[in-house]
């Protein structure tokens, strides 16, 4: 089976990205998907390299039953690039970052998170970063909607791609 690859983008990748890794994980998992995609996620930004996210994602995902004690914040690579077949930027600031470092020849589809998913305007998840705990509630609400509907689309990619058209 080829498997689809998929990263998830913000700023310090310790608030949105690595919930929404943690929270498509587990809905695929659920769907008895698991196992279709590789997911990962990274931040543009370099201030938080090696750290686990940040206490207030974790209590947030903890609370809703997400485990997020594994991941360790990254930032993007330039052979990302290549091996994603998705990258998806929580926010326009991301996303533009994200254009600007593409290699001129790059495999990935580069999109807005919440717009590729199908999910209304406004299409930026905001950064929680440094606001109060309903603020980290909010943002996981938001993207618990959005991975169902993004795995309904990757799905359907998904089927196409383990026999495409020639
Ligand atoms: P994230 O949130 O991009 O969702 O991980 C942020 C984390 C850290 C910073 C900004 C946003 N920061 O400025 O350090």
């Amino acid at each position: 089976m080829k498997q689809t690859h998929v990263l998830f983008v913000c700023l310090g990748n310790i608030c949105r990205s690595p919930t929404t890794q943690a929270v498509f994980e587990k809905k695929a998992l659920e769907r008895g998907l698991r196992d279709w995609f590789v997911v990962d996620s990274a931040g543009t930004g370099d201030w938080h390299l090696g750290e686990p996210p940040h206490e207030r994602t974790v209590l947030a995902a903890q609370r809703a039953g997400y485990d997020l004690s594994c991941l360790r914040a990254r930032q993007v690579r330039p052979e990302d690039f290549q091996r994603f077949d998705f990258i998806f930027a929580m926010d326009e600031s991301n996303l533009g970052n994200l254009r600007r470092e593409a290699p001129r020849q790059h495999h990935s589809q580069i999109a807005l998170f919440l717009e590729y998913a199908g999910m209304p305007r406004p299409w930026e998840v905001p950064d929680p970063y440094g606001g109060g705990m309903s603020g980290f509630q909010r943002v996981l609400a938001l993207i618990e909607r959005a991975c169902e509907c993004l795995l309904d689309r990757l799905c359907e990619y998904h089927q196409q791609e383990q026999n495409p058209v020639s």
